[in-house]
């Protein structure tokens, strides 16, 4: 473990620097960590949406990995965009050879509507990282492909967390971004019992990425040593500010600030 806190990223890249592999770096850097990627795919994405998906090899993939592991060190593994069933296989083999706490963040689709895994690999993800998973971070749409149950209330989202928890992750984090209310809570579940965190929704269309920033605020913390739940508060926290301060680039979902507490260091300094 070094106290900085290393994370090792697994995700696909976003052009736009919103979501994907740009906002996990930025995340972990943010909260004082630091970030190395293995990426899996080239997205070509804006606010607008994908209009282009690049899968890398897989064994481009996994030499970007082994080359960080080997050499640079993990102390956590946070997954993102897969792609495909190989991939995930692949990135469960990777999981054990670095045997470190894995945050699995299960994205399937892009805010704009594109699919970023095959339905064939939803079986894998079920199979092959759940029970490899320290944490997984599910939204609403995911957690329904995973368990087979719908999804309306904060009520389901405890429902699935249970049988998600039966399947094996240490951990789950059901977000509730997705589920109607004028309230957003998300459901943080152990063997050991549950932690909500519930905020205002904030009424804004810049919530591109909340999840990947999420998951990796999530990552940096567990890499840097904190206890799951204090690493998930502090995440919530970094997420949620993020969102309100979003600097409205971009004619559709736009990005969030995720430099924020990096100004705000600064201000002090001023101060
Ligand atoms: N409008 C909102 N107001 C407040 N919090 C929000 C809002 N939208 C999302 N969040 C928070 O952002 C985090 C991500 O949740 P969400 O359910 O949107 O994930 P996601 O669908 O995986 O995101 P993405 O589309 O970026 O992958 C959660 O902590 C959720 O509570
Ligand atoms: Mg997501």
């Amino acid at each position: 473990m070094h106290a900085l806190g290393r994370v090792l990223i697994i995700a696909g890249s976003d052009s736009g620097g919103g979501a994907g592999i740009q906002a996990d770096v930025k995340t972990v850097t943010a909260l004082g960590g630091y970030a190395a990627t293995a990426i899996t795919a080239v997205t070509v994405q804006n606010t607008l949406g994908v209009t282009g998906v690049h899968p890398i090899p897989l064994d481009v993939i996994a030499a970007q990995a082994r080359a960080v592991l080997s050499d640079i060190g993990a102390d956590a593994i946070k997954t993102g965009m897969l792609g495909d069933a190989a991939t995930v296989a692949l990135v469960a083999q990777l999981l054990d050879e670095a045997a470190v706490p894995a945050v699995i963040d299960p994205v399937m689709v892009a805010k704009g509507g594109a699919s970023l895994l095959a339905d064939a690999a939803v079986a894998a993800v079920r199979e092959l990282l759940i029970p490899r998973a320290a944490l997984l971070t599910p939204n609403a749409p995911e957690t329904t492909a995973l368990t087979g149950l719908a999804v309306e209330t904060t009520d389901d989202l405890r429902r699935a967390g249970a049988a998600l928890l039966a399947a094996g992750a240490g951990a789950v984090l059901m977000k509730g971004g997705h589920v109607p209310g004028p309230r957003v809570i998300d459901l943080l579940m152990t063997p050991d019992g549950e932690t909500a965190f519930e905020g205002e929704r904030i009424e804004s269309r810049h919530t591109h990425g909340t999840g990947c920033t999420l998951a990796s605020a999530c990552a940096a913390g567990l890499a840097q040593g904190l206890p799951l739940t204090a690493a998930v508060a502090r995440a919530w926290d970094y997420v949620h500010e993020a969102i309100l301060r979003a600097p409205g680039f971009g004619a559709g979902h736009g990005p969030l600030d995720h430099g924020w507490p990096l100004r705000e260091a600064r201000a002090r300094g001023r101060a």
